[in-house]
């Protein structure tokens, strides 16, 4: 018999956010509150996420582990009927190398949930106060990295995907930001492109670095940041993005705009509303 068919333990697979406990979402906290067994990835999830566990509850580290001792950790308090906690960094759909957790899981008959979360790249966002998706600056937002020990699949070198020109968010790349930098120009990106770097998002010891692709590894290289941090590249990373002119003029959306209808209200102009209409059924999130 499966452990799913007797309905004993469970692995709950949350994300932990970037860093700070209070970016858990209330699902997650729940869960770790309630934990037997709390597998936590040290590296990279602050050890405060685990503050409100049981004064019993196994709290371990994950970074010196193999994924073979992880999951057979988690298989075994799963088995003997416990609720086990994975604490993962971020949003564990993102380099989380949770697929191979999955399978090993579903091996030995283990049920298991995902518990999403903020990612780094959305704590980053908000660090830099700026959107990803800016109106006729970009639409589009890749989330990659660097190549690296692992080839990248065919047409997503970093070089393939800046050719795009929209907003690239890059995880793991900051070891190597002298290539990065070598990729973006080989993509096509200006020299006065506004770069961005976010260490450790969400720690005591954030750090946020803005520049251009012309002078972002200088800085980064005099700052001495070497891991934990997401590299933005890209317009909607300009400082002056939320200055009134640019924004008005260039970079606003429709979706609160009195001239334009959608699906939850009429335009004030209805002169104007007639374009707008047509597209309403697209554009439906107000
Ligand atoms: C294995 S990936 C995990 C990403 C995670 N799943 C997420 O959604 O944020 C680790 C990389 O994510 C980025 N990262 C994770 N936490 C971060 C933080 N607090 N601040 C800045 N970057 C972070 C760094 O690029 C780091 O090398």
């Amino acid at each position: 018999m499966t452990l799913q068919d007797s309905a004993k333990g469970k692995v709950y697979f949350i994300g932990g956010g970037p860093g700070d406990p209070e970016l858990l979402t209330l699902k997650a906290k729940r869960i770790i509150d309630s934990a037997d067994v709390i597998i936590y990835a040290d590296s990279l999830v602050h050890p405060s996420v685990c503050d409100s566990a049981k004064p019993d509850a196994h709290i371990i580290g994950s970074k010196t582990l193999t994924l073979d001792e992880i999951s057979a950790l988690m298989v075994e308090a799963a088995s003997e009927g416990k609720l086990v906690a994975r604490i993962q960094s971020g949003d564990p759909s993102i380099y989380g190398a949770v697929l191979e957790q999955m399978r090993l899981l579903e091996a030995a008959g283990v049920a298991y949930e995902i518990v999403p979360g903020v990612s780094a790249a959305f704590a980053a966002a908000a660090a830099l106060k700026t959107e990803f998706t800016v109106p006729e600056v970009s639409q589009t937002v890749i989330f990659t990295r660097l190549e690296g020990r692992v080839a990248m699949p065919r047409g997503e070198k970093l070089r393939d995907l800046a050719a795009h020109g929209c907003t690239l968010v890059l995880f793991l790349s900051i070891t190597r930001i002298n290539g990065v930098v070598r990729e973006l120009r080989a993509g096509g990106y200006a020299e006065d492109t506004p770069v961005a770097v976010v260490y450790r998002v969400g720690w005591h010891d954030e750090q946020v670095i803005t520049g251009r692709l012309a002078d972002i590894a200088p800085k980064v290289k005099r700052a001495g940041i070497t891991l934990q941090a997401l590299v933005l590249v890209g317009a909607a990373f300009d400082p002056d993005i939320r200055r009134i002119n640019a924004a008005q003029t260039t970079a606003s959306s429709h979706l609160y705009s009195s001239d334009y209808t959608h699906l939850y209200r009429r335009a004030v102009d209805f002169g104007k509303s007639a374009a707008a209409q047509r597209n309403a059924n697209d554009d439906r999130e107000g």
